[in-house]
C-alpha cells in the first residue's frame, strides 16, 4: 500500500495548517467563550477555496479531490472547531447535495455561490422529536402545483442564523413513509422562514446552532432536488460523505490536542526532569499516537473510497465512531497531561476536550454509524 500525499495534498495540508495558526488561532479562545461568529475566518475560508473545496471550478470550486478536503479540515480542526464544523457543512452536505444531485439550473443558482462561500449553507434534517430516527418527519411540504408549501420546525442546524441557503428534508405523503419524503434548496430571505435562538453549546461555541420554523413557505417546484420521493436516499447518501468530514474533525480534535500535550510535556519539569521522561506520562502519549494514526488510516480510507467511487457508507461510518471515541478519550488525556494548566483556557486543551464531545452525536450518533456498520455487515458487505 501506498500511503504517501502527492505534492498537491501536501500543499493544501499545509496551507490549512498556516490557515489555521495564522487565521484562526488568534480570537478563538475569546471566540469560544463569547459564542462569537468568526465571520473573518469563514471569508477568508471561502476565499482561499475552502469552502468548495471537492467542487468543480465550473461551479466556482477548487475541484480538488477528497482526501485533500480531508487534510484541510483536520488541520483546522486541531485549532477551531468552530470554523470546521461550518466548512464541513457547507462543503460535504450542501455543496455535495447539490452538485452530485441537482439540476443545472440549480447547480448556477446555488452552487456557483455557495462553493465560493460568497453564500453558506446549512443542512435541515433534524427535527425536536426525529433526531437518529430520521424517516419519521413532521415538517410537512405539500405539493400545491407549481410549488411546495412548507411548514415545521428544524432543530440543532448549524449555521443556521448565518446561512442564505437550507437544504430542507420534508414529508410530502406520509402514506409513503420514508419513499413520501423530498429534499428542496430553500432560501433563508424567503416570507415565512423564521429563525430561533441561537443554542448556548458546550463546544464548538463560536459556530451558530439555531432553530428554523418554517410557517407556509412558498418553495418553487424547480427548488426540489431530484425526483418526487427522493429526499430520504439522498439525506442518507449525503450524510454518509458528510460522516467523513466530521471523522476528520475528529481526528483533527485528537491530533491537536496530542500536539499540545507532547510540547508541553517536554517542556515541564517535574521530579528533576521533563515530565514527557516519566513513564506515566510517556505511556499516555505512546496510546495517543497509536489510536490517532489508526483512526487517520480509517478516515483516509473512507476518504480514498469516496474519491475513487468505492461504497463508503460503511467506511465512512467505521472512521466517524472511531475517529470521534479517540478524539474524546485523548482530548481528557491531554488535559490531564496539562494538570491544572489544562483545566484552564489559556491552553486550548479544555476547549477541544468539550469540542470532542460533538463529534460523537452530529451527523448521526456512534449508535447510529453502530447501526450502519452493522447492517452492512448483515447484507454481507464484509469489510475487507
Ligand atoms: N444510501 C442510500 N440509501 C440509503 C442509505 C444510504 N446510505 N441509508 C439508507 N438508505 C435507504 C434504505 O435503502 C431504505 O430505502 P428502501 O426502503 O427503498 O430500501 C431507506 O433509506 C430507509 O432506510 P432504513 O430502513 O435503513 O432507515 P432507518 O429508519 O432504519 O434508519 C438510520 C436508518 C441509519 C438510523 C438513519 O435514520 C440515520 O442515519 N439517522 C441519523 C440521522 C442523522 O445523521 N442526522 C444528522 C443530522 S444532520 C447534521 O447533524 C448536520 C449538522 O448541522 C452538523
Amino acid at each position: 500500500m501506498n500511503f504517501e500525499l502527492t505534492e498537491e495534498q501536501l500543499a493544501v495540508r499545509e496551507a490549512a495548517a498556516d490557515f489555521a495558526q495564522q487565521v484562526c488561532k488568534p480570537g478563538v479562545i475569546e471566540r469560544d467563550t463569547t459564542m462569537a461568529y468568526p465571520t473573518d475566518q469563514v471569508k477568508q475560508l471561502g476565499e482561499l477555496g475552502f469552502m468548495g473545496m471537492t467542487v468543480s471550478p465550473d461551479y466556482g470550486g477548487s475541484g480538488l479531490d477528497y482526501l485533500s478536503y480531508v487534510l484541510a479540515l483536520e488541520e483546522i480542526s486541531k485549532v477551531d472547531n468552530s470554523c470546521s464544523v461550518i466548512m464541513s457543512v457547507n462543503n460535504s452536505l450542501v455543496c455535495y447535495g447539490i452538485e452530485t444531485y441537482g439540476t443545472e439550473e440549480q447547480k448556477q443558482k446555488y452552487l456557483t455561490k455557495l462553493a465560493t462561500g460568497e453564500w453558506i449553507g446549512s443542512f435541515c434534517l433534524s427535527e425536536p422529536e426525529a433526531g437518529s430516527d430520521a424517516t419519521h418527519q413532521r415538517t410537512t411540504a405539500e405539493d400545491k402545483g407549481d410549488h411546495y408549501l412548507l411548514n415545521g420546525t428544524k432543530n440543532w442546524i448549524t449555521s443556521g442564523g448565518t446561512s442564505q441557503v437550507h437544504l430542507v428534508i420534508a414529508q410530502s405523503n406520509p402514506e409513503a413513509g420514508h419513499r413520501g419524503i423530498n429534499a428542496f434548496i430553500v432560501e433563508t430571505g424567503w416570507d415565512g422562514v423564521e429563525i430561533g435562538a441561537k443554542e448556548d453549546k458546550l463546544g464548538i461555541r463560536s459556530s451558530d446552532t439555531h432553530t428554523i420554523m418554517y410557517n407556509n413557505v412558498r418553495v418553487p417546484k424547480e427548488n426540489r432536488i431530484g425526483d418526487d420521493g427522493f429526499g430520504f436516499k439522498f439525506a442518507m447518501k449525503t450524510l454518509a460523505g458528510g460522516r467523513i468530514g466530521i471523522a476528520a474533525q475528529a481526528l483533527g480534535i485528537a491530533g491537536g490536542a496530542y500536539e499540545l500535550a507532547v510540547a508541553y510535556a517536554k517542556e515541564r519539569e517535574a521530579f528533576g526532569k521533563p515530565i514527557a521522561n516519566h513513564q506515566a506520562i510517556a505511556f499516555k502519549l505512546a496510546d495517543m499516537a497509536t489510536d490517532i494514526e489508526a483512526a487517520k488510516m480509517l478516515v483516509y480510507r473512507a476518504a480514498w473510497l469516496k474519491e475513487t467511487g468505492g461504497d463508503y457508507d460503511q467506511a465512512g461510518a467505521m472512521a466517524k465512531l472511531f475517529a470521534s471515541s479517540v478524539a474524546m478519550k485523548h482530548t481528557v488525556e491531554a488535559v490531564q497531561v496539562h494538570g491544572g494548566y489544562g483545566f484552564v483556557k489559556e491552553y486550548h486543551v479544555e476547549r477541544l476536550m468539550r469540542d470532542a464531545k460533538i463529534t460523537q452525536i452530529y451527523e448521526g450518533t456512534s449508535e447510529v454509524q453502530k447501526i450502519v456498520i452493522s447492517r452492512g455487515l448483515l447484507k454481507g458487505e464484509l469489510y475487507v
